[in-house]
């Protein structure tokens, strides 16, 4: 299973039942899903994998503070309207204000796909949980692969962020944006990723680092196996502090493009509060791991 939704989209493998509705210029029905289990209209919601609750999709819709969310939709790369709820507002109303303090937020599609993000980036950015479309007939997107339209079902539920007048949120790309919604579980992520969690015992400096890195670095970073592929593994077998100074890391994470014109990896958001603690607090996990290497290739998950 990956965990991170990377260079594949979330509900990956539900691209075969797509395949069966290739958008023909938008004119084609799109074939009747008989081949698929009906979806069950419920959301469950689970702490450490036990059910806390669980809500119809009608409950769901009766959220306070729904309304019609302008957002730029990242998979049809064009603006749309959702029929959404505040996501914070579901979760003050199954876990009360506690979730807040949780440590990572784990998600599951209906095909069984599970991504995964920290809980902070539910306290930095707006996430919704769209329920309907009010720009279209259907609850679906006309997603872009491969220089193709592909109809993409949504339902029941599609999280999305409020990303319309955020720069940054949008440069993000579907980092977050799961559709065919069935489950949340607030997790912890040492569980989930015990290759890129520091030895215990680390600094709180290097913890603060490790929640900064799951937030602004994995969904492009492997930390010893575990995370996205559209950069570099950034610990084995070499991790950047061996051949970096730290004086060079601060620039790259600040502003790649200063150090090499054709940067591909985007500058940490600009407009982060204690954006340079944030630098030096993924420094110092980046420092740590260094000296914690543990071989993708081993079964082990934690090799200290
Ligand atoms: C959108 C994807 C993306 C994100 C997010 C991202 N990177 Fe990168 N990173 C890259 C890519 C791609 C490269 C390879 C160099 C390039 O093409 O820019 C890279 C290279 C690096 C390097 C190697 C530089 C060198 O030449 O030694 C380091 C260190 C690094 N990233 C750290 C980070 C950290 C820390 C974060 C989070 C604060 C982060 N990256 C976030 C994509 C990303």
């Amino acid at each position: 299973m990956e965990p991170w939704p990377t260079t594949r989209s979330p509900c990956a493998r539900s691209s075969l039942l797509v395949l069966l509705a290739v958008w023909w210029g938008g004119l084609a029905p799109v074939p009747a899903t008989a081949d698929r289990a009906p979806a069950p209209d419920v959301l469950t919601f689970r702490l450490a994998g036990d059910v806390q609750a669980t809500r119809s999709l009608a409950e769901v819709t009766a959220t306070k503070g729904g309304k019609a969310l302008r957002v730029f939709e990242p998979y049809e790369e064009d603006f749309a309207t959702f029929t959404a709820v505040p996501l914070n507002a579901v979760l003050d109303s199954v876990y009360g204000k506690t979730w807040r303090s949780r440590d990572e937020v784990l998600l599951t599609c209906r095909d069984g796909y599970q991504p995964s993000f920290p809980v902070s980036r539910l306290l930095a950015y707006d996430a919704w949980l769209a329920v309907g479309r009010e720009d279209a007939e259907r609850f679906s997107i006309l997603k872009l692969e491969r220089g193709e339209r592909v109809r993409v079902d949504l339902s029941p539920i599609y999280l999305v962020w409020d990303n319309a007048a955020d720069a940054e949120l949008r440069a993000q790309g579907d980092y977050g944006w799961p559709y065919q919604l069935v489950g949340i579980d607030l997790i912890d992520a040492r569980k989930r990723f015990p290759r890129m969690t520091p030895p215990s015992g680390s600094s709180t400096q290097v913890e603060s680092g490790f929640e900064a890195f799951r937030m602004h670095c994995t969904r492009c970073h492997k930390m010893n196996g575990e995370g996205g592929g559209i950069g570099p593994e950034l610990n084995w077998p070499t991790n950047p502090t061996d051949y970096r100074d730290v004086a060079w890391l601060r620039q790259w994470i600040d502003d790649p493009a200063s150090l090499v014109a054709v940067a591909r990896m985007p500058r940490l958001n600009v407009k982060l509060k204690e954006r340079s603690t944030i630098i030096d607090d993924v420094i110092a996990y980046l420092s740590a791991m260094a000296k914690h290497k543990v071989d993708p290739s081993s079964r082990a998950g934690d090799g200290s």
